[in-house]
């Protein structure tokens, strides 16, 4: 057996109404000063309002920064470290999506009274010195599984994100609690769930870094996510359901925190940054055609996939038939949930593909783990099929 290493959150709460008692887990934990980090929309839908009351009762202070932006901006981040400062907060909670958990993250470590560091020599992996700040985070999206991953993204340019990468950046505890994501909208649920699927895909066949734990986890996490996602989307107020996303993220982001993603993700980014398509959605126009292209390569792969992707509807057959089913499902999948299916229908001009190319070429710490090796030209080829 290949030596590997795994690392995750060190303890995970997975319970329908556990952001009810989060007063309560910050006490157990020793905090006096909290400060919540979340998004103007969480804020406007009053999602916090069930759960800032029992502060007061447990004498815990609480404040709220609940300026975080998609695709949070170093600045943003800054913003939020300055809050938690002017608080003296001795425990940071993030509760959103993958941006206000990263910000979270950030803040946890450039927040603490002993961080030298300014965020600008954090970029790239183990730059981070720490100590930080004690860490939890509520996901309120079932997609990016950032509750569980070393990994912080920031926005640094126009079109650019960077990411930083430190086992400080795991977080303590980790609140799955699917009545956080009822009111999440089919649209959002659709690519945040797709961007997870995908998650688990790139792990299972991640080339450098695969193991059995990251493999077992993103078997189980393709099987919840894909048994419930058009559930989630067309019937997003089923609780169960939910809650089944939710650990289906959370088992992905497992995987793929210890066993990279690759191509999909390499060749989304650059939608991102360019036009600014939300990160899940741009994971869902390039995944069918990104998995055709490395089929030669990972048909063993895909073929042991499809069942956790088709469940009973899989057809027997042998390996090539099984992977051109998991292909074929893939293929269908965004449209089924409601999203754009090609490139043009998400408004990119067809004469950008070349610069798209290009930009994904720089994503290398991403593309060595395909299980393909793609060149700027296939990655053309990718972005015209997606067309
Ligand atoms: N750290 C990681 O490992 C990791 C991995 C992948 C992506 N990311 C980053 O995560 C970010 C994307 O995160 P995301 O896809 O979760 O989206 P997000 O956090 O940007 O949120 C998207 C939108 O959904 C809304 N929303 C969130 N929860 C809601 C709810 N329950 N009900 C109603 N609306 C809700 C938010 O208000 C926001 O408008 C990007 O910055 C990406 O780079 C991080
Ligand atoms: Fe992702």
């Amino acid at each position: 057996m290949q030596p590997f290493s795994f690392a995750t959150t060190a303890q995970i709460l997975c319970e329908s109404g556990a952001a009810q008692r989060l007063a309560s887990l910050c006490r157990e934990r020793g905090a006096r000063r909290i400060l919540i980090i979340t998004d103007p929309g969480i804020a406007r839908l009053g999602m916090l309002d069930d759960v800032l009351p029992a502060f007061t009762l447990a004498r815990v202070g609480v404040a709220i920064f609940s300026d975080v932006t998609a695709d949070p901006s170093q600045n943003c981040v800054l913003a939020a470290v300055d809050r938690a400062r002017h608080i003296g907060a001795d425990m940071i909670v993030g509760f959103g999506g993958g941006s206000s958990m990263d910000v979270a993250k950030l803040v946890a470590l450039l927040a603490h009274p002993a961080c030298g560091q300014p965020i600008s020599e954090l970029y790239g992996i183990d730059k981070a010195k720490g100590p930080r700040l004690p860490l939890i985070q509520v996901p309120t999206t079932a997609g990016t599984g950032s509750e569980v991953t070393p990994i912080a993204i920031v926005t640094t340019g126009e079109t650019t994100k960077m990411g930083i990468v430190s086992p400080l950046l795991l977080p303590d505890l980790a609140v799955l609690d699917a009545v956080c994501t009822l009111g999440l909208p089919p649209a959002v649920t659709a690519a945040t769930g797709i961007d997870a699927m995908v998650h688990a895909i790139e792990a299972y066949t991640s080339k450098l870094k695969r193991n059995p734990l990251s493999s077992l986890l993103a078997r189980e996490a393709l099987r919840l996510l894909a048994d419930n996602l058009e559930q989630a989307v067309y019937n997003g107020g089923n609780l169960p359901v939910r809650q089944a996303m939710l650990l289906g993220a959370c088992l992905a982001g497992q995987a793929f925190a210890n066993a990279p993603v690759a191509a999909v993700h390499a060749l989304a980014y650059p939608l991102g940054g360019h036009f600014h398509i939300p990160h899940g959605l741009a994971n869902a126009l390039v995944l069918p055609h990104v998995m055709r292209f490395n089929l030669p390569d990972a048909l063993t792969d895909y073929a042991e996939l499809a069942s956790p992707l088709l469940g009973a509807r899989l057809q027997a057959g042998d390996r090539e038939s099984r992977s051109e089913q998991f292909v074929c499902e893939l293929a269908q999948l965004g449209a089924r949930c409601g999203l754009p299916n090609t490139l043009r229908d998400a408004g990119v001009p067809r004469e950008s593909l070349g610069q798209l190319a290009q930009d994904a070429m720089q994503q290398q710490r991403l593309l060595v783990n395909n299980p393909r090796a793609l060149s700027e030209a296939d990655a053309l080829a990718i972005y015209e099929a997606a067309y």
